[in-house]
Protein backbone atom coordinates (compact mmCIF):
# COMPACT_ATOMS: atom_id res chain seq x y z
CA UNK A 1 0.00 0.00 0.00
CA UNK A 2 1.54 3.49 -1.16
CA UNK A 3 1.93 5.23 1.88
CA UNK A 4 -0.43 8.02 0.82
CA UNK A 5 -3.22 5.88 1.33
CA UNK A 6 -2.34 5.16 4.66
CA UNK A 7 -2.02 8.32 6.14
CA UNK A 8 -5.30 9.86 7.86
CA UNK A 9 -6.02 13.56 7.43
CA UNK A 10 -5.50 14.02 10.64
CA UNK A 11 -2.25 12.62 11.07
CA UNK A 12 -1.06 13.27 7.73
CA UNK A 13 1.46 16.31 8.39
CA UNK A 14 3.04 13.93 11.14
CA UNK A 15 2.87 10.86 9.18
CA UNK A 16 4.66 12.93 6.69
CA UNK A 17 7.47 14.39 8.86
CA UNK A 18 7.87 10.73 10.56
CA UNK A 19 8.53 9.52 6.57
CA UNK A 20 10.68 12.64 5.77
CA UNK A 21 12.70 12.41 9.83
CA UNK A 22 13.31 8.74 8.79
CA UNK A 23 14.91 9.18 4.55
CA UNK A 24 16.83 12.30 6.88
CA UNK A 25 18.09 9.41 9.49
CA UNK A 26 18.68 7.31 6.32
CA UNK A 27 21.25 9.96 4.66
CA UNK A 28 19.04 10.20 1.85
CA UNK A 29 19.64 13.93 1.23
CA UNK A 30 23.04 14.87 2.42
CA UNK A 31 23.69 18.38 4.14
CA UNK A 32 22.98 21.21 2.25
CA UNK A 33 21.38 19.44 -0.15
CA UNK A 34 17.57 20.23 -1.32
CA UNK A 35 14.66 18.76 -0.29
CA UNK A 36 11.65 18.35 -2.62
CA UNK A 37 9.51 21.58 -3.23
CA UNK A 38 6.31 21.47 -1.23
CA UNK A 39 4.57 21.39 -4.64
CA UNK A 40 6.28 17.83 -5.66
CA UNK A 41 5.56 16.16 -2.19
CA UNK A 42 1.79 17.18 -2.91
CA UNK A 43 1.71 15.54 -5.78
CA UNK A 44 3.64 12.85 -4.94
CA UNK A 45 1.77 11.92 -1.57
CA UNK A 46 -1.29 13.65 -2.56
CA UNK A 47 -1.24 15.57 0.04
CA UNK A 48 -2.63 19.63 0.62
CA UNK A 49 0.01 22.06 0.55
CA UNK A 50 -0.57 23.64 4.38
CA UNK A 51 0.14 19.46 5.36
CA UNK A 52 3.64 19.47 3.69
CA UNK A 53 4.33 23.02 4.77
CA UNK A 54 3.39 22.10 8.18
CA UNK A 55 5.62 18.96 7.92
CA UNK A 56 8.66 20.97 7.03
CA UNK A 57 7.90 23.89 9.46
CA UNK A 58 8.10 21.29 12.27
CA UNK A 59 11.40 19.14 11.16
CA UNK A 60 12.26 23.21 10.98
CA UNK A 61 12.10 24.23 14.48
CA UNK A 62 13.64 21.27 15.06
CA UNK A 63 16.67 22.38 13.04
CA UNK A 64 16.55 19.42 10.57
CA UNK A 65 16.16 21.67 7.63
CA UNK A 66 15.76 25.04 6.91
CA UNK A 67 14.02 27.54 5.00
CA UNK A 68 15.41 29.40 2.49
CA UNK A 69 13.76 32.26 0.79
CA UNK A 70 12.60 31.63 -2.94
CA UNK A 71 14.95 28.58 -2.63
CA UNK A 72 12.97 25.95 -0.54
CA UNK A 73 13.92 23.57 2.08
CA UNK A 74 17.22 22.51 2.55
CA UNK A 75 19.25 19.92 5.03
CA UNK A 76 21.07 20.79 7.90
CA UNK A 77 24.44 20.03 8.96
CA UNK A 78 23.81 16.62 11.65
CA UNK A 79 23.11 17.17 15.15
CA UNK A 80 24.91 15.73 17.92
CA UNK A 81 21.68 14.92 19.97
CA UNK A 82 18.79 13.91 17.71
CA UNK A 83 16.60 15.84 20.09
CA UNK A 84 18.44 19.06 20.50
CA UNK A 85 19.88 20.35 17.15
CA UNK A 86 22.51 22.69 16.94
CA UNK A 87 21.96 24.67 13.44
CA UNK A 88 25.08 26.88 13.83
CA UNK A 89 27.70 27.64 15.68
CA UNK A 90 26.52 30.12 17.91
CA UNK A 91 23.68 27.67 19.26
CA UNK A 92 25.52 25.52 21.85
CA UNK A 93 25.89 21.51 21.63
CA UNK A 94 23.39 19.67 24.29
CA UNK A 95 25.56 18.93 26.60
CA UNK A 96 26.49 15.57 27.91
CA UNK A 97 23.85 13.35 30.07
CA UNK A 98 24.26 11.37 33.16
CA UNK A 99 22.90 7.98 32.27
CA UNK A 100 19.65 6.41 33.80
CA UNK A 101 18.93 2.97 32.02
CA UNK A 102 15.32 1.67 32.59
CA UNK A 103 14.02 -1.14 34.26
CA UNK A 104 12.79 -2.23 30.90
CA UNK A 105 15.77 -2.14 29.57
CA UNK A 106 16.59 -4.43 32.62
CA UNK A 107 13.43 -6.86 31.85
CA UNK A 108 14.20 -6.77 28.46
CA UNK A 109 17.57 -8.14 28.98
CA UNK A 110 16.50 -10.56 31.80
CA UNK A 111 14.08 -12.05 28.56
CA UNK A 112 17.53 -12.89 26.59
CA UNK A 113 17.25 -9.60 25.17
CA UNK A 114 15.01 -10.26 22.64
CA UNK A 115 17.35 -12.07 20.31
CA UNK A 116 14.77 -14.36 19.08
CA UNK A 117 11.44 -13.20 18.63
CA UNK A 118 10.00 -16.34 20.28
CA UNK A 119 12.33 -16.47 23.22
CA UNK A 120 12.72 -20.51 24.35
CA UNK A 121 10.47 -21.61 21.95
CA UNK A 122 12.84 -22.61 19.11
CA UNK A 123 15.82 -24.96 18.93
CA UNK A 124 18.68 -24.33 16.34
CA UNK A 125 19.99 -27.69 14.89
CA UNK A 126 23.50 -28.48 16.58
CA UNK A 127 25.65 -28.31 14.30
CA UNK A 128 28.52 -30.42 13.24
CA UNK A 129 30.71 -26.93 13.78
CA UNK A 130 29.58 -26.77 17.51
CA UNK A 131 29.88 -30.16 18.11
CA UNK A 132 33.66 -30.17 17.78
CA UNK A 133 33.67 -27.36 19.89
CA UNK A 134 32.44 -29.34 22.46
CA UNK A 135 34.57 -32.18 21.65
CA UNK A 136 37.47 -29.93 22.03
CA UNK A 137 36.60 -28.87 25.44
CA UNK A 138 35.44 -31.72 26.41
CA UNK A 139 38.85 -32.94 25.71
CA UNK A 140 40.61 -29.86 27.24
CA UNK A 141 38.31 -30.64 30.12
CA UNK A 142 39.79 -34.86 30.55
CA UNK A 143 43.15 -33.63 30.32
CA UNK A 144 43.72 -31.05 32.59
CA UNK A 145 41.51 -33.32 35.20
CA UNK A 146 43.71 -33.27 38.45
CA UNK A 147 45.96 -30.34 37.73
CA UNK A 148 43.96 -27.50 36.85
CA UNK A 149 41.58 -27.30 39.54
CA UNK A 150 44.75 -26.64 42.17
CA UNK A 151 45.61 -23.22 40.38
CA UNK A 152 44.23 -19.96 38.87
CA UNK A 153 45.02 -19.48 35.00
CA UNK A 154 47.99 -16.39 34.46
CA UNK A 155 44.85 -13.73 34.92
CA UNK A 156 45.62 -12.27 31.03
CA UNK A 157 44.60 -15.62 30.52
CA UNK A 158 46.09 -18.98 28.64
CA UNK A 159 49.05 -17.70 26.49
CA UNK A 160 48.54 -20.38 23.28
CA UNK A 161 44.87 -18.96 22.87
CA UNK A 162 46.19 -14.87 23.08
CA UNK A 163 48.68 -15.76 20.55
CA UNK A 164 46.36 -17.89 18.02
CA UNK A 165 44.40 -14.33 18.69
CA UNK A 166 47.48 -12.20 17.67
CA UNK A 167 47.95 -14.34 14.41
CA UNK A 168 44.21 -14.09 13.70
CA UNK A 169 44.10 -10.42 14.53
CA UNK A 170 47.79 -10.23 12.02
CA UNK A 171 46.11 -12.08 9.29
CA UNK A 172 43.50 -8.97 9.63
CA UNK A 173 46.50 -6.37 8.94
CA UNK A 174 46.19 -5.46 12.78
CA UNK A 175 50.37 -5.73 14.06
CA UNK A 176 49.50 -7.07 17.56
CA UNK A 177 51.28 -9.67 19.80
CA UNK A 178 49.87 -11.99 22.14
CA UNK A 179 51.05 -9.78 25.08
CA UNK A 180 48.85 -7.03 24.12
CA UNK A 181 45.28 -9.56 25.15
CA UNK A 182 43.31 -10.27 27.70
CA UNK A 183 40.87 -12.76 27.78
CA UNK A 184 37.31 -12.08 29.58
CA UNK A 185 34.21 -13.49 30.26
CA UNK A 186 32.93 -12.23 26.96
CA UNK A 187 32.57 -8.73 24.87
CA UNK A 188 30.49 -7.00 27.85
CA UNK A 189 33.52 -7.51 30.41
CA UNK A 190 35.49 -6.48 27.94
CA UNK A 191 33.64 -3.13 27.69
CA UNK A 192 33.60 -3.18 31.22
CA UNK A 193 37.03 -3.45 31.42
CA UNK A 194 38.49 -1.06 28.83
CA UNK A 195 36.01 1.82 30.15
CA UNK A 196 37.34 1.22 33.69
CA UNK A 197 40.48 1.40 32.29
CA UNK A 198 40.67 4.90 30.52
CA UNK A 199 37.93 6.80 32.15
CA UNK A 200 37.28 8.21 36.05
CA UNK A 201 33.53 8.35 36.99
CA UNK A 202 32.00 11.88 35.77
CA UNK A 203 34.01 11.88 32.33
CA UNK A 204 32.44 12.07 29.56
CA UNK A 205 32.03 9.26 26.67
CA UNK A 206 30.77 9.68 22.99
CA UNK A 207 28.72 6.66 22.10
CA UNK A 208 26.46 5.77 18.97
CA UNK A 209 22.86 6.63 19.07
CA UNK A 210 20.95 4.57 18.57
CA UNK A 211 23.70 1.99 20.07
CA UNK A 212 24.21 -0.92 22.06
CA UNK A 213 21.98 -0.69 24.77
CA UNK A 214 24.93 -2.75 27.13
CA UNK A 215 26.86 0.37 26.81
CA UNK A 216 24.32 2.63 28.55
CA UNK A 217 23.82 -0.22 31.05
CA UNK A 218 27.94 0.39 31.40
CA UNK A 219 28.45 4.16 32.00
CA UNK A 220 25.68 4.08 34.17
CA UNK A 221 27.24 1.74 36.73
CA UNK A 222 30.26 3.46 35.59
CA UNK A 223 29.21 6.71 36.73
CA UNK A 224 30.05 8.28 33.25
CA UNK A 225 28.45 11.10 31.33
CA UNK A 226 27.28 10.02 27.60
CA UNK A 227 27.28 12.37 24.60
CA UNK A 228 24.97 10.98 21.84
CA UNK A 229 26.19 10.74 18.58
CA UNK A 230 24.01 9.88 15.47
CA UNK A 231 24.33 6.88 13.88
CA UNK A 232 23.82 6.71 9.55
CA UNK A 233 21.83 3.57 8.96
CA UNK A 234 24.59 2.59 6.43
CA UNK A 235 28.23 4.37 7.21
CA UNK A 236 27.58 4.49 11.10
CA UNK A 237 28.61 7.43 13.63
CA UNK A 238 28.41 10.71 12.02
CA UNK A 239 31.96 11.94 12.38
CA UNK A 240 30.65 15.60 11.82
CA UNK A 241 28.67 15.12 14.65
CA UNK A 242 31.43 13.69 16.73
CA UNK A 243 34.09 15.82 15.42
CA UNK A 244 31.86 19.19 16.86
CA UNK A 245 31.24 17.13 19.63
CA UNK A 246 34.61 17.19 20.49
CA UNK A 247 35.32 20.77 19.71
CA UNK A 248 32.87 21.52 22.38
CA UNK A 249 33.33 19.02 25.02
CA UNK A 250 36.44 17.39 27.03
CA UNK A 251 35.54 14.22 25.57
CA UNK A 252 37.81 11.00 26.98
CA UNK A 253 36.29 8.20 25.37
CA UNK A 254 34.28 6.88 22.09
CA UNK A 255 32.65 3.77 22.29
CA UNK A 256 32.18 2.60 18.35
CA UNK A 257 31.32 -0.40 16.70
CA UNK A 258 32.30 -0.01 13.02
CA UNK A 259 31.53 -3.35 11.31
CA UNK A 260 27.83 -4.08 11.80
CA UNK A 261 26.37 -1.94 14.82
CA UNK A 262 23.61 -3.19 16.69
CA UNK A 263 21.12 -1.81 16.35
CA UNK A 264 21.70 -0.56 12.97
CA UNK A 265 23.99 -2.77 11.04
CA UNK A 266 26.03 0.03 9.58
CA UNK A 267 29.49 -0.55 8.29
CA UNK A 268 31.91 1.89 8.41
CA UNK A 269 33.66 2.39 5.20
CA UNK A 270 37.36 2.58 5.26
CA UNK A 271 37.67 6.38 4.54
CA UNK A 272 35.34 7.33 7.55
CA UNK A 273 37.18 4.55 9.69
CA UNK A 274 40.71 6.47 8.77
CA UNK A 275 39.01 9.97 9.53
CA UNK A 276 37.55 8.46 12.87
CA UNK A 277 41.81 7.60 14.15
CA UNK A 278 42.82 11.22 13.16
CA UNK A 279 39.95 12.48 15.22
CA UNK A 280 41.15 10.08 17.98
CA UNK A 281 44.76 11.23 17.60
CA UNK A 282 43.74 15.16 16.97
CA UNK A 283 41.80 14.83 20.03
CA UNK A 284 43.85 12.61 22.26
CA UNK A 285 40.36 10.48 22.97
CA UNK A 286 40.68 6.34 23.44
CA UNK A 287 38.48 4.51 21.18
CA UNK A 288 37.02 1.23 22.17
CA UNK A 289 36.45 -0.71 19.16
CA UNK A 290 33.58 -3.11 19.43
CA UNK A 291 34.40 -5.78 17.49
CA UNK A 292 31.98 -8.84 18.14
CA UNK A 293 30.18 -8.99 14.63
CA UNK A 294 33.00 -8.04 12.43
CA UNK A 295 33.56 -12.15 11.67
CA UNK A 296 29.87 -12.15 10.51
CA UNK A 297 30.41 -10.42 7.10
CA UNK A 298 28.77 -11.61 4.05
CA UNK A 299 31.04 -9.69 1.62
CA UNK A 300 34.39 -11.38 2.79
CA UNK A 301 36.81 -10.76 5.88
CA UNK A 302 37.00 -7.46 6.82
CA UNK A 303 39.51 -5.50 9.13
CA UNK A 304 39.20 -4.05 12.43
CA UNK A 305 39.23 -0.33 12.78
CA UNK A 306 42.32 -0.89 15.01
CA UNK A 307 44.46 -2.33 11.81
CA UNK A 308 44.70 1.87 11.12
CA UNK A 309 45.35 2.28 14.37
CA UNK A 310 49.40 3.67 14.45
CA UNK A 311 49.28 5.72 17.48
CA UNK A 312 48.15 3.09 20.06
CA UNK A 313 44.29 4.75 20.55
CA UNK A 314 42.22 1.77 20.00
CA UNK A 315 41.26 -0.47 22.92
CA UNK A 316 39.82 -3.24 20.61
CA UNK A 317 36.86 -5.71 22.67
CA UNK A 318 35.55 -8.76 20.91
CA UNK A 319 34.57 -12.24 21.54
CA UNK A 320 33.24 -15.43 20.19
CA UNK A 321 29.60 -14.67 21.22
CA UNK A 322 27.96 -13.94 17.90
CA UNK A 323 30.01 -15.97 15.91
CA UNK A 324 29.94 -19.42 17.69
CA UNK A 325 28.57 -19.60 21.27
CA UNK A 326 27.09 -17.00 23.95
CA UNK A 327 27.78 -19.62 26.56
CA UNK A 328 31.75 -19.80 25.88
CA UNK A 329 31.61 -16.47 27.48
CA UNK A 330 34.98 -16.02 25.89
CA UNK A 331 36.42 -12.55 24.74
CA UNK A 332 39.36 -10.45 25.19
CA UNK A 333 40.60 -6.81 25.26
CA UNK A 334 43.34 -5.89 22.91
CA UNK A 335 45.67 -2.50 23.72
CA UNK A 336 48.94 -1.99 23.99
CA UNK A 337 48.70 1.28 26.24
CA UNK A 338 46.61 -0.11 28.68
CA UNK A 339 47.03 -3.54 29.03
CA UNK A 340 48.73 -3.56 32.02
CA UNK A 341 45.68 -1.00 33.66
CA UNK A 342 43.46 -3.99 32.27
CA UNK A 343 45.10 -7.00 33.59
CA UNK A 344 45.26 -5.42 36.86
CA UNK A 345 41.46 -4.97 36.22
CA UNK A 346 41.06 -8.12 35.76
CA UNK A 347 42.69 -9.90 38.11
CA UNK A 348 40.55 -7.74 41.12
CA UNK A 349 37.25 -8.53 39.32
CA UNK A 350 37.37 -12.12 38.59
CA UNK A 351 41.03 -13.63 39.51
CA UNK A 352 41.37 -15.47 36.23
CA UNK A 353 39.30 -17.50 33.64
CA UNK A 354 38.55 -20.92 32.99
CA UNK A 355 42.05 -22.70 31.82
CA UNK A 356 39.88 -25.81 29.78
CA UNK A 357 37.36 -23.24 27.95
CA UNK A 358 40.31 -21.45 26.90
CA UNK A 359 42.39 -24.88 25.92
CA UNK A 360 39.44 -26.19 24.43
CA UNK A 361 38.62 -23.30 22.41
CA UNK A 362 42.31 -22.67 21.38
CA UNK A 363 42.49 -26.23 19.93
CA UNK A 364 39.27 -25.27 17.92
CA UNK A 365 41.03 -22.78 16.43
CA UNK A 366 44.24 -23.81 15.79
CA UNK A 367 42.21 -27.26 14.06
CA UNK A 368 40.68 -25.09 11.33
CA UNK A 369 37.49 -26.19 12.64
CA UNK A 370 36.39 -22.37 13.54
CA UNK A 371 37.06 -21.49 10.20
CA UNK A 372 35.10 -24.33 8.82
CA UNK A 373 32.29 -23.57 10.80
CA UNK A 374 32.18 -19.63 9.95
CA UNK A 375 32.16 -20.26 6.63
CA UNK A 376 29.36 -22.63 7.15
CA UNK A 377 27.79 -20.16 9.76
CA UNK A 378 28.04 -16.95 7.35
CA UNK A 379 26.36 -19.09 4.22
CA UNK A 380 23.58 -20.08 6.92
CA UNK A 381 22.79 -16.51 8.16
CA UNK A 382 22.83 -14.77 4.37
CA UNK A 383 19.94 -17.25 3.34
CA UNK A 384 17.93 -16.82 6.73
CA UNK A 385 18.01 -12.75 6.15
CA UNK A 386 17.33 -13.21 2.47
CA UNK A 387 13.93 -15.16 4.00
CA UNK A 388 13.41 -12.71 7.40
CA UNK A 389 13.48 -9.66 4.63
CA UNK A 390 10.99 -11.50 2.32
CA UNK A 391 8.52 -11.91 5.30
CA UNK A 392 9.06 -8.16 6.20
CA UNK A 393 8.11 -7.06 3.06
CA UNK A 394 5.44 -9.19 2.57
CA UNK A 395 3.51 -7.73 5.58
CA UNK A 396 4.58 -4.32 5.99
CA UNK A 397 5.92 -3.66 1.89
CA UNK A 398 6.51 0.08 1.86
CA UNK A 399 5.00 0.86 5.26
CA UNK A 400 9.23 -0.08 6.19
CA UNK A 401 12.16 0.72 6.09
CA UNK A 402 15.63 -1.23 6.37
CA UNK A 403 18.66 -1.17 4.82
CA UNK A 404 19.93 -4.69 3.47
CA UNK A 405 22.70 -6.29 5.41
CA UNK A 406 25.67 -6.41 4.89
CA UNK A 407 26.58 -9.02 7.36
CA UNK A 408 25.98 -9.59 11.18
CA UNK A 409 22.99 -10.57 12.92
CA UNK A 410 20.33 -8.54 12.92
CA UNK A 411 18.36 -6.18 10.93
CA UNK A 412 16.80 -2.22 11.81
CA UNK A 413 13.18 -1.91 10.59
CA UNK A 414 11.76 1.71 11.06
CA UNK A 415 8.25 1.82 10.65
CA UNK A 416 7.11 5.12 8.29
CA UNK A 417 3.53 5.76 10.37
CA UNK A 418 3.54 6.76 13.70
CA UNK A 419 3.76 3.07 15.90
CA UNK A 420 5.38 2.85 19.74
CA UNK A 421 7.16 -0.33 19.56
CA UNK A 422 7.60 0.41 23.16
CA UNK A 423 3.88 0.67 23.69
CA UNK A 424 4.39 -3.13 21.41
CA UNK A 425 6.87 -4.69 23.32
CA UNK A 426 4.47 -5.42 26.28
CA UNK A 427 1.53 -6.14 24.55
CA UNK A 428 3.40 -8.32 22.01
CA UNK A 429 5.41 -10.62 25.54
CA UNK A 430 1.67 -11.00 26.63
CA UNK A 431 1.65 -13.36 23.23
CA UNK A 432 5.43 -15.05 23.95
CA UNK A 433 6.20 -12.58 21.35
CA UNK A 434 9.89 -10.99 22.54
CA UNK A 435 10.69 -7.53 20.20
CA UNK A 436 13.56 -5.30 20.99
CA UNK A 437 12.39 -1.58 20.61
CA UNK A 438 14.14 1.09 19.40
CA UNK A 439 14.12 3.28 22.19
CA UNK A 440 16.00 0.90 24.48
CA UNK A 441 19.17 1.64 21.76
CA UNK A 442 19.24 5.45 22.98
CA UNK A 443 19.52 7.45 26.36
CA UNK A 444 17.05 9.98 25.08
CA UNK A 445 13.94 7.47 24.53
CA UNK A 446 14.33 7.76 20.92
CA UNK A 447 13.38 5.86 18.04
CA UNK A 448 9.65 4.83 19.09
CA UNK A 449 9.13 3.50 15.22
CA UNK A 450 11.69 0.81 14.77
CA UNK A 451 12.46 -2.60 16.45
CA UNK A 452 15.82 -3.92 16.11
CA UNK A 453 14.83 -7.94 14.28
CA UNK A 454 17.55 -10.80 14.75
CA UNK A 455 18.07 -13.10 11.70
CA UNK A 456 20.47 -15.38 14.13
CA UNK A 457 17.48 -18.01 13.93
CA UNK A 458 15.70 -19.13 10.49
CA UNK A 459 12.60 -17.45 9.64
CA UNK A 460 10.39 -20.81 10.22
CA UNK A 461 6.94 -20.68 10.30
CA UNK A 462 6.13 -20.77 13.97
CA UNK A 463 8.67 -16.90 13.21
CA UNK A 464 5.91 -16.12 10.87
CA UNK A 465 3.30 -16.13 12.65
CA UNK A 466 5.25 -14.44 15.42
CA UNK A 467 5.31 -11.43 13.00
CA UNK A 468 1.22 -11.85 12.15
CA UNK A 469 0.92 -11.30 15.45
CA UNK A 470 3.28 -8.13 15.31
CA UNK A 471 1.18 -6.73 12.35
CA UNK A 472 -2.28 -7.06 14.04
CA UNK A 473 -1.31 -5.37 17.15
CA UNK A 474 0.19 -2.62 15.18
CA UNK A 475 -3.10 -2.61 12.69
CA UNK A 476 -4.39 -1.83 16.37
CA UNK A 477 -1.93 0.59 17.93
CA UNK A 478 -3.11 2.77 14.78
CA UNK A 479 -6.68 1.94 14.71
CA UNK A 480 -6.79 3.24 18.76
CA UNK A 481 -4.91 6.23 17.81
CA UNK A 482 -6.76 6.91 14.62
C1 LIG B 1 27.36 -4.99 20.13
C2 LIG B 1 27.50 -5.95 21.27
N1 LIG B 1 28.60 -5.88 22.04
C3 LIG B 1 28.79 -6.70 23.09
C4 LIG B 1 27.85 -7.66 23.41
C5 LIG B 1 28.10 -8.56 24.59
O1 LIG B 1 28.62 -9.78 24.14
P1 LIG B 1 29.08 -10.99 25.08
O2 LIG B 1 27.97 -11.99 25.06
O3 LIG B 1 30.32 -11.51 24.44
O4 LIG B 1 29.33 -10.44 26.44
C6 LIG B 1 26.69 -7.78 22.64
C7 LIG B 1 25.66 -8.77 22.98
O5 LIG B 1 24.53 -8.67 22.64
C8 LIG B 1 26.52 -6.90 21.53
O6 LIG B 1 25.43 -6.96 20.76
Amino acid sequence: MPIEVLMKQDYAYLELEAWLYAQLQMGRWQVGERLPSVRHLCREKRLSKATVIHAYQRLEAQGRIEARPRSGYFVCDLPVSVLDISVSESTAIPGPVPVNSSELLTDIMLQGAAFDLLPGGQTSPFSTGLMLLNRSIGRALRQSRGTAHLCYEEPAGYLPLRQTLAQRYQRDACQVGAEQFCITSGCQNALFLALKACCRPGDLVAIEDPGFYGVIQLLEQLQLKAVQIPVHTQTGMDLNALERALQHWPIRACVVTPCFATPSGSLMPESHQRRLIDLANRYEITLIEDDIYRELSFTGRLSPLKALDEQDRVILCGSYSKTLSRDLRLGWVLSKRWHKRIVYLKLITQLASSHFVQQGLNDYLISGDYDRYLRQRISELYHQVQAWMQALRSRWSEHIHFDVPQGGLCIWIEWLQPIDTLALYTSALRRGVAITPGPLFSISGDFHQALRLSFAQPCSLAHQSALDCLQLLMDQQSGQRG
